[in-house]
């Protein structure tokens, strides 16, 4: 089959977007590659499109031409939109009888307030749809060669938000967490991550513990920087701000070293 003919027979599976609807979707770490059908539905379908800052260009590039493209994204110390604001614009472009097409990163119940507005849109009787995407700690893991779980590794896996770290009652039991011994993905982590490591050595985590900086997953800009829980602040760089940034702790970044390691030896060629 061609991919022309497996897209053919795939749209009868594709829902319509109705006007006065919302589709909630995730778009996504960034490459479009990892958009879902009916993400790309929803973008063909819709007349408005409220996005997220982090979704990329390439992605917003697939709306139809006269679909009107609304920031409406939250970023860490800019200027963004209040959560009120944006769920109470998705009801009021859905009651003026518009597709609505609400875009996040990633997946939109994952860190992404995506729960907020679905509880907006119940409230205001709104007809919905949640269309689940690729959130950037399962994907930006996988294109940087960092296997999510391995056999004699792990056996969970614990997903984090650094956002709060330094307050005295937002922040979470980061000593304790620790104590269970299995890898850490935090997002939003990369500002407060001196404070995080700290902790965690505090709570028994080795200094010389692997960890990973992956900046720009999944995009052509991706970079990766391996090095310890000792030195993973150091890693931050100043400039490092603009780019979405995931902090991985734990032996499962040793991986990438060995798959590389492989890789280079065979002189291989490794398709991303
Ligand atoms: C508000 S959270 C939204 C997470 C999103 N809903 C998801 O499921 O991926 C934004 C954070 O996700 C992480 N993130 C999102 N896209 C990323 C990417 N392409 N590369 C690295 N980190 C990313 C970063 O930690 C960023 O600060």
């Amino acid at each position: 089959m061609t991919i022309e003919e497996a897209l053919r027979r795939l749209m009868p599976v594709v829902p319509e977007l109705l006007p006065g609807h919302v589709w909630l979707a995730g778009a996504g770490p960034g490459d479009v590659g990892q958009l879902t059908l009916h993400a790309i539905a929803g973008l063909a379908q819709a007349d408005v499109v409220l996005h997220d800052a982090l979704v990329s260009e390439a992605v917003l590039a697939l709306a139809k031409p006269e679909a009107e493209l609304v920031p409406a994204g939250k970023r860490c110390g800019r200027p963004s939109s209040e959560q009120t604001t944006i769920s109470a614009g998705l009801v009021a472009e859905a009651r003026a009888g518009r597709r609505v097409l609400r875009l996040k990163g990633g997946d939109p119940f994952v860190f992404g307030r995506g729960g907020e507005e679905v509880l907006a849109l119940a409230e205001a009787g709104i007809p919905f749809r949640v269309i689940p995407g690729m959130t950037a700690g399962l994907a930006g893991l996988a294109a940087a060669m960092i296997p999510a779980t391995m056999r004699g590794i792990n056996q969970a896996i614990i997903f984090a938000t650094g956002h709060g770290a330094e307050s005295q009652h937002a922040s979470l039991n980061w000593e304790a967490m620790a104590s269970l011994g299995q890898p850490i993905v935090l997002y939003m982590g990369a500002r407060r991550i001196g404070t995080i490591a700290r902790r965690l050595m505090a709570g028994g985590m080795p200094a010389d513990l692997p960890a990973a900086l992956i900046l720009d997953a999944t995009r052509a800009e991706q970079t990766v920087t391996v090095t310890d829980l000792e030195h993973i602040a150091g890693t931050v760089g100043e400039g490092d701000e603009e780019s979405p940034a995931l902090i991985v702790i734990g032996r499962i970044v040793t991986m990438r070293a060995r798959i590389t390691d492989l890789i280079s030896q065979a002189k291989q060629e490794v398709l991303f």
